[in-house]
């Protein structure tokens, strides 16, 4: 392989530009060439598509959201989209891509190696959901940023003696909220994986009232439900004065923390080398801090799991 293309799509995650930069210098590095492509799958119809040289990716391990441009597109989702950006990239002479992204970006690497185009998916995304891979790229960070948030609003909570609902990223996955909710020691945790009651919620709100507790933190899930809906429930129910917070997208940005960076660097190189190795339609990840590579076409007809033993742990250490 003598040219490859690289492109970010989907929700941005920090971390994206580190496993740019990986992958445009670990195919320097073996004689490749490398083209950035702009604006995901959208720029690839059009062909906004730009040779990148070592210097292209200088400076940018440190920075959150993304170099190349991120979209979501609905036209790529057709293969009329597809055939046209192939179209694109048999212009340019490039010969396999690295697509760093979600599910989505995984659905739409899948459709080009269907089409006979090599692709290889690198997991970038907050949510940590992609089958296959313990962690993504952004998921640490992102957990951070929580954490933080969770820290601060602690403060006012206890000085105010509040029930804050705190609502964070994860329309179909729970594992922000799992992880920031056991780290920032939340009384409950509200994933779209495991049922709930609102009367355990509220009557655990009561117990912890009855033996003296002032304040108290709930993490939800956005996939949960409206968190407003939530404090309206127990205000009603309860005599306690609740505050709503909706973290939103200051979950997708800030600099990476060194955990993802690591990370992006390893697995945009072993992106690379797959595609060096010949190998197409597969993505990479991490299992017990190895690395792996599977089927995207696997990874996507599996169903990403939350670790429920935390959720478990999270209910028995915050009684
Ligand atoms: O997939 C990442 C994510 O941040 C989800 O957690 C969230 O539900 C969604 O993207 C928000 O998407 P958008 O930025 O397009 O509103």
């Amino acid at each position: 392989m003598k040219k490859i293309g690289v492109l970010t799509s989907g929700g941005d995650s920090p971390g994206m530009n580190a496993a740019v930069r990986a992958v445009v210098r670990k195919a320097i590095y073996h004689n490749i060439e490398v083209y950035g492509i702009y604006q995901g799958y959208t720029g690839l119809m059009t062909g906004q598509i730009k040779k990148l040289e070592l210097g292209s990716v200088g400076d940018i391990i440190h920075r959150g959201g993304t170099v190349l441009y991120s979209a979501r597109s609905e036209e790529f989702k057709t293969e009329e989209g597809q055939k046209k950006g192939i179209e694109q990239l048999r212009k340019f002479g490039i010969e396999g891509i690295v697509v760093i992204g979600g599910d989505g970006s995984y659905r739409g690497a899948e459709k080009l190696t269907q089409h006979g185009f090599p692709c290889v998916g690198v997991p970038g995304t907050i949510d940590n959901d992609i089958p296959g891979t313990d962690f993504t790229i952004g998921f640490d960070t992102a957990l951070n940023t929580v954490i933080d948030a969770i820290d601060k609003i602690r403060d006012t909570a206890t000085s105010h003696e509040r029930t804050y609902i705190i609502e964070v990223m994860g329309r179909h996955a729970g594992d922000i909220a799992l992880w920031a909710g056991l780290a920032g020691g939340a009384e409950t945790i509200l994933i779209p994986e495991a049922d709930y009651k609102m009367e355990e919620v509220i009557s655990r709100l009561e117990r912890g009232h009855e033996r003296g507790k002032r304040h108290s933190i709930i993490v939800v899930a956005e996939g949960v439900g409206s968190a407003v809906d939530i404090g309206k429930q127990i205000e009603s129910s309860l005599n306690i004065e609740t505050r709503v917070s909706i973290l939103g997208h200051i979950q997708r940005g800030g600099s990476p923390t060194a955990f993802d960076r690591v990370l992006a660097s390893r697995l945009g190189a072993r992106a690379v080398e797959l595609l060096m190795a010949g190998k197409e339609g597969r993505a990479v990840g991490i299992q017990s801090n190895k690395l792996v590579d599977f089927s995207i076409s696997e990874a996507l007809s599996q169903k990403h799991e939350v670790d429920l033993s935390m959720y478990q742990l999270s209910t028995e250490l915050s009684i």
